[in-house]
């Protein structure tokens, strides 16, 4: 695997890399991250990775400086899942100066749910993820629906602006008690984690209930949160959303995604099911 930390180096590197499909990821790489890389394999000849963890993504008072940097361990992984060649720029290659020209995504994708309670944050990812695709070029993107608001905010990103690049989404991988996993699981104590399923546990058992008929999805939310409030979470939200462009459900839709946020202690984990 060769591994590049500057932007001349990755592209003068990048020369005759055929097609490039592109993984971005803030490392401390677990086995959903290289479910992405696997993914990447079929879709071209050269499967870049990077990793950056990004400042402009994350608010005052959020995990910025606690995020897990696990640079030794990430590159095994990556050596291991076979990929061919990783990005890892410092903040100074990134960011040389403040960066003062943004990607601003509409209002009512960003406004709500994630960005609701991460004002800022999905206009700090639309940003870093422009730029990794001006530096790399790839032909192909691949991007977890682990994160779906995030998904769907670049992949609408890439139509919209006309980027000459493929976005592939990813379905999320889940530890055998069916918790997402995330790295921030490992910020969770062990009677947390023993917990931390139960986010997942409600969000199948919504799902059911709309399956079998249930048309008040209001209730259906609020159910799910007072359960999880019985067992010491702090819900941000529960929402069933239409799949596309999560607005609230209208009476013929077809696709619907559940999507939750809630603090376990002081971690917070998200989560979604699609119906
Ligand atoms: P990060 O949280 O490191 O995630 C990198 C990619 O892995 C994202 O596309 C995410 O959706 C996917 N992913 C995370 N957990 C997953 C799981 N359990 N199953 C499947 N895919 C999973 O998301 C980011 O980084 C950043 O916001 C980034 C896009 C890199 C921009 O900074």
């Amino acid at each position: 695997m060769k591994i590049h930390e500057t932007i001349a180096g990755l592209r003068t590197g990048l020369k005759s890399a055929g097609r490039v499909v592109l993984v971005p990821t803030m490392g401390n790489l677990h086995d959903g991250h290289i479910s992405l890389m696997r993914q990447a394999h079929e879709h071209g000849d050269t499967v870049l990775v990077s990793i950056f963890v990004n400042r402009l993504q994350f608010r005052p008072g959020e995990d910025f400086e606690k995020y897990p940097r696990t640079f030794d361990a990430d590159c095994e992984r990556l050596i291991a899942a076979g990929v061919d060649v990783l990005f890892f720029p410092a903040e100074s290659e990134m960011y040389p100066t403040p960066q003062r020209y943004f990607i601003e995504p509409p209002a009512e994708l960003i406004n709500i749910l994630e960005g609701e309670f991460r004002p800022g944050h999905f206009r700090g990812v639309a940003t870093v993820v422009q730029k990794l695709f001006n530096i790399t070029q790839p032909q192909v993107a691949v991007f977890g629906k682990k994160d779906y608001q995030q998904m769907l905010v670049l992949s609408n990103m890439a139509r919209e602006l006309a980027l000459p690049i493929e976005i592939v989404a990813t379905d999320t991988v889940r530890a055998t008690d069916g918790l997402a996993l995330s790295s921030r699981n490992g910020f969770l104590s062990p009677t947390e984690r023993v917990e931390a399923p139960r986010l997942h546990r409600l969000l199948k058992a919504t799902r059911y209930a709309i399956l079998a008929g249930e048309r008040d999805y209001s209730r259906l939310e609020s159910q799910a949160m007072v359960e999880l409030r019985a067992h010491g979470w702090i819900p941000d939200y529960i929402a069933v959303r239409e799949k596309t462009g999560l607005k609230l459900p209208t009476a013929h839709d077809s696709g619907l995604v559940i999507l939750g946020a809630a603090l376990l202690g002081s971690t917070r984990l998200i989560d979604n099911l699609e119906v």
